[in-house]
């Protein structure tokens, strides 16, 4: 079994689609180390996993925890660790935090969402040999809607010197969220390291869907998602048939039974 390196990564530009999942849990992270080349512990863990509001409310002690679990459950993949809100203020702060986060979880790389404005705080990570994945056009950390960026031309001048920003600060890749699909063009065809899109389209040279969002076990499914399965149905039979099977006295069957 070959390890996913963030030189193979690069190397996929312009050449094979980069496959990337989220994961929070080691069952999860199991079975998409077998397919995927990043597997992303995500802060959408606040309000997938916890029912927050925002992933503003996530703590990274929280993230910490899962990322060890889905790290230690994969031996293939390249596993991202999503900073939280707020632990990458600075250069400092963020290096300081970043290096905390690899130490006790051993995850490959960071990601940090946001454009020029954190261009310096990726290049001292970068410098300190923090691997660094960006995230631009919808900043689910900052932006105060959930709309598709990138109709106007303000919004695609600003997403457009996003891209070469982070691409310059020499972030090894750059996930890009909800942004119409000629703009995702635009950028992959301008920038030299790999574009990720999450609802940007099949342009960009891979693709991360949220885990839960696609197997259907969230309950949110957006026009960019593709719905794989329907896990929320499947549980929910499941839990009616054991109900029904306690309450009628059927369970447990006589296999279930110690002798
Ligand atoms: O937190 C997350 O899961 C993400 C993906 C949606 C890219 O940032």
């Amino acid at each position: 079994m070959q390890k996913i390196t963030i030189r193979k990564i690069k190397k996929k530009k312009n050449k094979t689609p980069i496959v990337c999942l989220t994961a929070y849990t080691r069952n999860t992270a199991k079975v998409l180390d077998k397919y995927c080349d990043i597997i992303l512990v995500g802060d959408s863990l606040g309000m997938v996993l916890y029912g927050m509001k925002t992933t503003r409310e996530v703590k990274i002690e929280t993230m910490i925890l899962h990322a060890k679990a889905v790290k230690k459950a994969t031996k293939r993949s390249l596993v991202v660790f999503d900073m939280p809100y707020k632990t990458y203020r600075n250069k400092f702060l963020a290096y300081k935090n970043a290096k905390k986060v690899i130490k006790l979880t051993k995850c490959d790389a960071v990601k940090l969402e946001g454009g020029t404005q954190i261009a310096k705080i990726i290049k001292y990570l970068v410098k300190k040999g923090v691997p660094v994945l960006g995230h631009i056009g919808l900043l689910p950390q900052t932006s105060s809607n959930f709309k598709v960026k990138g109709k106007s031309f303000h919004q695609r001048k600003k997403i457009l010197k996003d891209a070469f920003a982070i691409s310059n600060s020499g972030a090894f890749g750059i996930i890009i969220e909800c942004v119409v699909e000629s703009l995702a063009k635009k950028i992959t065809k301008s920038i030299s390291i790999p574009t990720i899109g999450i609802g940007a389209s099949k342009f960009c040279d891979g693709q991360i869907l949220v885990t839960e969002d696609m197997v259907g076990l969230s309950g949110f499914s957006p026009k960019f998602v593709k719905q794989y399965a329907n896990l929320n149905k499947s549980l929910e039979n499941s839990v009616k048939n054991y109900a029904k099977d306690v309450k009628m006295k059927r369970f447990p069957f006589t296999k279930n039974v110690y002798k």
